[in-house]
């Protein structure tokens, strides 16, 4: 752990109820979504905060790079007895850029690239990888969110927030985060789309995508419909593909 702000529940929870959250401060874990998945669910928030990750996951059976450097690597789980209307993962990733931005007094305006990816000078800094499981009448989400600070050695296309911790510290960004998110459960985000293809760095722009049957196509990013799906215009004419389906290719 280097100089980077210390953590602790009663800094991450401020202004939250602390009884709706079992909160786990790690200092090593394999993965915080193993870990909460793990964990019994006695409140309404079980929140899993590690310093690093010997086997951080990220999306599409990828790795995430999880060094212990001041970076967040955080799982928040909960159930609920309805399925969420909307897209969680886009609005996750909606709610950190909003985080970020009222933090940051808007000085700070990441974008994003879909499905959920938190690009900042055309850097990836956030990945969110939402598991889901169906328990008797319910539905047991954990929301694994990787936000980089500092990273000891990166792909060229990772970015850090690094000397940006001064205005966004690792504790208050947790905290706005669980606060957004809390209140979206609690009342659902129902204007978001705008929100979302506002702050999208490939909005109506040429895009290559990667098909998971490996087949390239090209077209033109036109926005999202309210599941989340990509609108692309390609020659054939316009085509909606969910997140599952394919990958946009060489952004960073
Ligand atoms: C991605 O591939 O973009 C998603 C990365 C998600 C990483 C976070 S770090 C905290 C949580 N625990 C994990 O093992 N993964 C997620």
């Amino acid at each position: 752990m280097n100089n980077l702000s210390k953590l602790t529940q009663k800094t991450v929870l401020k202004d939250l109820n602390q009884e709706d959250f079992d909160c786990y401060l790690l200092k090593t874990v394999d993965s915080t979504n193993n870990f909460a998945k793990q964990a019994e669910l006695t409140k309404p928030f079980l929140l899993v905060l590690s310093e690093q990750q010997t086997a951080g996951k990220g999306r599409q059976g990828k790795s995430w790079y999880s060094p212990d450097a001041g970076n967040i690597y955080m799982s928040l789980k909960f159930k609920l007895n309805r399925d969420i209307n909307n897209p969680l993962s886009l609005i996750i990733g909606l709610l950190i850029s909003k985080s970020i931005e009222k933090l940051s007094k808007n000085t700070i305006q990441p974008k994003l690239k879909w499905p959920n990816d938190l690009v900042l000078n055309n850097k990836k800094i956030c990945g969110i990888l939402i598991e889901s499981e169906v328990i008797e009448n319910e539905i047991e989400y954990i929301i694994g969110i990787g936000i980089n600070y500092a990273l000891p050695k990166k792909e060229s296309w990772w970015g850090e927030l690094g000397e940006l911790e001064s205005i966004l510290p690792r504790d208050k960004l947790i905290n706005m985060i669980l606060k957004k998110i809390s209140q979206y459960i609690n009342h659902d985000e129902s204007d978001w789309v705008s929100d979302w293809e506002e702050r999208c760095i490939h909005m109506n722009q040429e895009i290559q995508i990667l098909t998971n049957t490996n087949q390239e196509q090209s077209g033109v990013f036109v926005g999202i419909d309210d599941q989340g799906c990509m609108k692309i215009e390609l020659a054939t004419g316009l085509k909606l593909i969910n997140s599952g389906e394919c990958s946009i290719k060489g952004l960073y």
